[in-house]
């Protein structure tokens, strides 16, 4: 039997940051807001030209590092994103060719903020059936892009980044489960509906949100999802050594902690200095905890992300 392990990970967010004091020059709103409101104390932004697959090129190499592979090791490259450099080629080409990686299969995925729990779900059917040997898989946005910066409902949530993980063959888990869902009757709570037509952007390019309901949502799924990956593997939440849950709202993390009745210490929290980075958070928020020491060989790992769609899913991990 053949399963998928993680060998690496690794990040990358761009250097220039904007924290809510830098928005309170140009947003109606203050630091105080939104730090009681989302736990949000700043967001890092894209430099001029800096595209997703750049951030995702970082992090890739870091991953790759870590894991001690080189590029010539990978046979299976997928970028979950919401942000694609363009509309194709797919962001997983273009990162595929910045490495240097000459064959093999490459592909994004599309889930929005649940995005690299669903990449990752792929990657290890991949691997588990024989068809890839050794997997990048990167959650990766510029996620500002997207933003409309006269919104206060909304530009004050999100920032850019990427984080990554190697997948690899192995003779135990590795990944023990991943559970996806989606219910695309909520596509309205949370959307970007525009599109690009008839050679220019037609409908809204920018961040449409239902806050209050997204947030009920959010917590009733996560906890759904979490108790369902823990079920499938007979385990309770006292087995699990570190919940990465996607980083939306500390008070969505909060209180899905507080139904899971896991110790919040044991709850990896970045949202603080990266706000909502879509795809890219729950792979960020797992190389930083991988790379402070806090998570370490032989622990088990649960990952859990919800977004627009609706989307939601979860990864019982073993590192
Ligand atoms: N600064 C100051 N005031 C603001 C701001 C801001 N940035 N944004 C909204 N407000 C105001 C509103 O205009 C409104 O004012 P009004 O009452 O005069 O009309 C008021 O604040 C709303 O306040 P609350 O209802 O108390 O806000 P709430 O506690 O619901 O928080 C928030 C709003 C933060 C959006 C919350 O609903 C939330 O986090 N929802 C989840 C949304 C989310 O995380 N989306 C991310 C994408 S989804 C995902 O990743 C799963």
């Amino acid at each position: 039997m053949t399963y998928s392990k993680i060998a690496g990970t690794g990040s990358y967010t761009p250097d220039r940051i904007l924290t809510n004091r830098d928005l309170e020059k140009f947003v109606d709103t203050d630091d105080a807001w939104i730090r009681s409101r989302t736990g949000i104390q700043q967001r890092h932004v894209r430099a001029e030209g800096e595209t997703t697959s750049d951030l995702a090129l970082v992090a890739s190499r870091r991953a790759l590092e870590a894991a001690g592979l080189t590029t010539a090791d990978v046979d299976l490259i997928v970028v979950a994103t919401t942000t694609p450099d363009m509309v194709f080629p797919s962001t997983a080409c273009l990162l595929q060719a910045k490495l240097g990686v000459k064959d093999g299969a490459a592909f994004d995925v599309q889930a929005v903020c649940t995005g690299f729990v669903y990449a990752l779900s792929v990657a290890d059917k991949f691997i588990r059936s024989g068809s890839a040997r050794c997997a990048l898989v990167v959650g990766a946005e510029t996620f500002t892009n997207l933003l409309d910066w006269n919104d206060r409902n909304t530009c004050v949530l999100f920032g850019d980044g990427a984080g990554a993980v190697v997948l690899q063959a192995a003779r135990e888990p590795g990944i023990y489960s991943t559970h996806l869902h989606s219910d695309g009757r909520y596509a309205d709570l949370l959307s970007v509906p525009g599109t690009v037509s008839g050679g220019k952007a037609s409908g809204s390019p920018t961040v449409k949100m239902d806050g209050g309901a997204v947030f009920k949502f959010a917590v009733k799924v996560l906890d759904q999802v979490c108790r369902e990956a823990l079920e499938a593997n007979g385990l309770a939440i006292s087995d699990v050594d570190w919940l990465v849950p996607h980083q939306a709202n500390i008070r969505i993390i909060e209180s899905t902690g507080h139904k899971l009745g896991i110790d919040p210490a044991r709850v990896v929290v970045t949202v603080d200095r990266h706000g909502n980075t879509s795809a890219a958070s729950i792979p960020l928020a797992l190389d930083l905890a991988v790379r402070d020491g806090r998570i370490r060989h032989g622990q088990r790992v649960l990952l859990a992300g919800v977004g627009g769609g609706f989307t939601w899913g979860s990864a019982l991990i073993g590192m």
